[in-house]
């Protein structure tokens, strides 16, 4: 009998499923919402790989209920967090991620938040709503150029490093990077790697790429924020919990930094009640950083290469394996 796959969702791109459609039997969860805990623990028993995505959170009594045949977990992200890589380590089984091919498509939205924080893209839109575009005015909704700033970029990865190539063209002055290690790359761009306290006093610009980990979690906090200019605007396109979004609500109120653009809150979805929402120095998009066609589709494709290669017995083809 075909091998068994479990696809935590119903809107995977066909690009993808197309893939596995043939090869596999498939038990795709139907309903529109991220699948519920007690049904991802009922329905992982006994099959081969799962096909999951960043909602899923995939811990060791999941993967002790999944059963010993289980051979890969591929999600449909470059983030990992919700995967318990140690345990899924330990039990031999394989990790599928995509990385690469998200990169530009979250870049650009990084760019695209970038510029409604600080030239107020949203707000100056909702203000002719509100009647206050009575005449053009030399002082009205004026924000901050990017020319000649300089950028700060916590975690330069795949995709810091591609906002720092595209952030050269905007002219910023200098762009300074924290990172475990050093990254030749960012000498096309100048780049200094410097110590987490160094850039928060001198960007003014922070933007988040940062993976979430132990390390990592709430590592925005009142104190990061009490360091950073009152001019500064924050970016996080990474997850929610780098940072402690109270600390951040209250940097915000207080103006101890001037706005941020966040892709990514805790949780997700933010309730409509929640402060953040409302405050005018913010701007908060759902969680699109990889969020276009091409790129999903792309995703997905490499999500099911991932599978296909395990199961074909083949793991040294999977297109992009995570290994720590
Ligand atoms: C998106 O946040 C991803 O991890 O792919
Ligand atoms: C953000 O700060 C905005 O005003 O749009």
């Amino acid at each position: 009998s075909k091998p068994k796959v479990l696809i935590t969702r119903p809107d995977i791109p066909v690009a993808g499923l197309n893939l596995l459609r043939k090869r596999y039997h498939l038990i795709i969860w139907d309903e529109p919402r991220p699948i519920p805990r007690n049904e991802l623990y009922i329905k992982i028993h006994g099959v081969d790989a799962v096909f999951c995505v960043l909602t899923d959170k995939i811990d060791d009594m999941i993967l002790e209920h999944a059963g010993p045949q289980l051979k890969v977990v591929a999600t449909m992200s470059v983030g990992v967090d919700h995967l318990d890589i140690v345990n899924l380590k330990k039990r031999n089984i394989k990790i599928g991620y995509t990385p690469d091919v998200l990169t530009d498509s979250t870049a650009e939205l990084i760019i695209a938040l970038l510029l409604t924080t600080s030239r107020h893209v949203l707000h100056a839109n909702l203000a002719i709503f509100k009647g206050e575009w009575t005449s053009w005015s030399p002082t009205w909704m004026c924000g901050t150029a990017l020319a000649r700033k300089t950028i700060g970029i916590v975690g330069l990865g795949r995709i810091g490093l591609r906002v720092a190539e595209i952030l050269k063209s905007f002219k910023v002055s200098k762009i300074l990077y924290t990172s475990r290690t050093v990254k030749p790359e960012a000498s096309k761009f100048d780049g200094e790697k410097v110590d987490f306290s160094v850039l928060l006093k001198n960007s003014d610009f922070i933007i988040v790429t940062v993976a979430l980990t132990p390390q990592t979690r709430y590592m925005f906090n009142a104190w990061a924020f009490s360091q950073m200019k009152n001019s500064a605007i924050f970016i996080n396109a990474s997850r929610g919990d780098v940072v402690d979004q109270t600390a951040l609500i209250d940097a915000l109120k207080n103006v101890t930094i001037a706005a941020a653009g966040l892709d990514v809150t805790s949780p997700e979805p933010l309730p409509l009640e929640n402060e953040l929402l409302h405050l005018d120095n913010c701007v908060i998009l759902p969680h699109l950083g990889s969020a276009t066609t091409e790129t999903r589709e792309e995703m997905a494709q490499i999500t099911a290469k991932n599978i296909i290669a395990v199961l074909d017995e083949e793991p040294e083809k999977m297109p992009a394996e995570y290994v720590t």
